[in-house]
């Protein structure tokens, strides 16, 4: 985790984007000595921040390094609680294994474990997560809801919403939803997430929210078993982004949405994740662990599961599947 002073600095720097600071200014703020502010800025410089230093006006950040560490996340997040705790590591095996770790020893709210890459990482109905370094997001949301257990997939939905706005915020990409929440831009998919529940016998405990965004990867990044089914926003987009601020951008839409979702209901979440979804209303095929069905998805219930009718008019309640349009 970062020292609070740098957490500090860097909101400093994120409130007063692009102007000087002066080091008295710093100094007073933090409530550090001139000596400390200097030892900070080294250490910036050193994760890649480029930072100017003008006798007389202080110090100014020109540019953030291309890692998504808690430095960067920090630097312009307007969020209360989510991201305001990071873990960060340059490889993991997975950032879902670290998040179920720190939320059994406590965790706060909306902590975060983020890294360049993972070994390991974990996708839905146990397949793998492709997760190379320095191209995603792969990041994992520790969440403590007071709300039952078969609520949890409403979690799930509102993720996927979050993300989808997110991405359109930062990038004016607009993404589709397959349920429960693949992220496809033209039918391929760019963003999983996996929900994952920590609960003692019918107690939510935490809910760990893993995130995979395919952000910077060139078509020939991809191996030739995903090319036909993957993409990345940098494929779609013609050019590479800014992961951070990215990133950024879901968490905010997330913490607004979670609070609301709270405080209000499903509602809300339910009639935004209809407006961005593809397959309700179209003939699909929901392939179960165990078997699969053809039909009308007719929509999802109240709790986020989606109802299929086949042609014999028999409504299917599905909690988990693959779903082919
Ligand atoms: C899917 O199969 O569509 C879900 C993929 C979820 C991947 C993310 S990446 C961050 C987090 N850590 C993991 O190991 N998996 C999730």
């Amino acid at each position: 985790m970062q020292s609070s002073i740098r957490k500090q600095l860097l909101k400093l720097f994120s409130d007063h984007e692009g102007e000087f600071l002066s080091g008295q200014l710093i100094s007073e703020k933090l409530g550090c000595s001139r000596t400390a502010v200097w030892k900070h800025i080294e250490e910036l410089r050193k994760d890649g921040f480029e930072l100017e230093a003008v006798q007389r006006k202080g110090y100014r950040i020109i540019s953030k390094p291309d890692r998504i560490s808690g430095n960067e996340i920090q630097l312009g997040l307007n969020t209360k609680f989510f991201g305001r705790e990071i873990y960060y590591e340059e490889s993991v095996d997975s950032t879902q294994k670290i998040a179920h770790r720190l939320a059994y020893e406590g965790a706060v709210e909306g902590t975060i474990v983020v890294s360049e890459e993972q070994r390991m990482g974990r996708g839905r109905l146990g397949r793998a997560w492709f997760s190379p370094i320095y191209t995603g997001i792969w990041v994992s949301i520790i969440l403590k809801p007071e709300i039952a257990p078969q609520q949890a997939p409403q979690l799930t939905l509102l993720a996927a919403v979050s993300v989808v706005r997110g991405i359109q915020k930062a990038t004016g990409i607009r993404c589709d939803i397959k349920w429960p929440n693949d992220i496809l831009i033209n039918g391929k998919k760019v963003v999983g997430i996996l929900t994952e529940l920590v609960a003692e016998s019918d107690r939510i405990n935490a809910v760990i929210v893993g995130i995979g965004m395919n952000v910077n990867q060139e078509r020939e990044h991809f191996p030739e078993d995903l090319q036909a089914i993957a993409t990345s926003l940098a494929i779609e987009g013609g050019h590479k982004w800014n992961r951070a601020a990215i990133l950024q951008a879901v968490l905010k839409e997330m913490e607004d949405l979670y609070f609301d979702y709270l405080k209000n209901g499903f509602q809300v979440v339910k009639l935004l994740w209809e407006s961005y979804a593809v397959s309700i209303g179209k003939q699909i095929k929901a392939r179960t662990l165990t078997n699969s069905i053809t039909g009308k998805a007719l929509g999802i219930t109240d709790e986020g599961v989606l109802l299929l009718e086949d042609e014999k008019g028999t409504v299917h309640r599905i909690y988990s599947a693959d779903i082919e349009i």
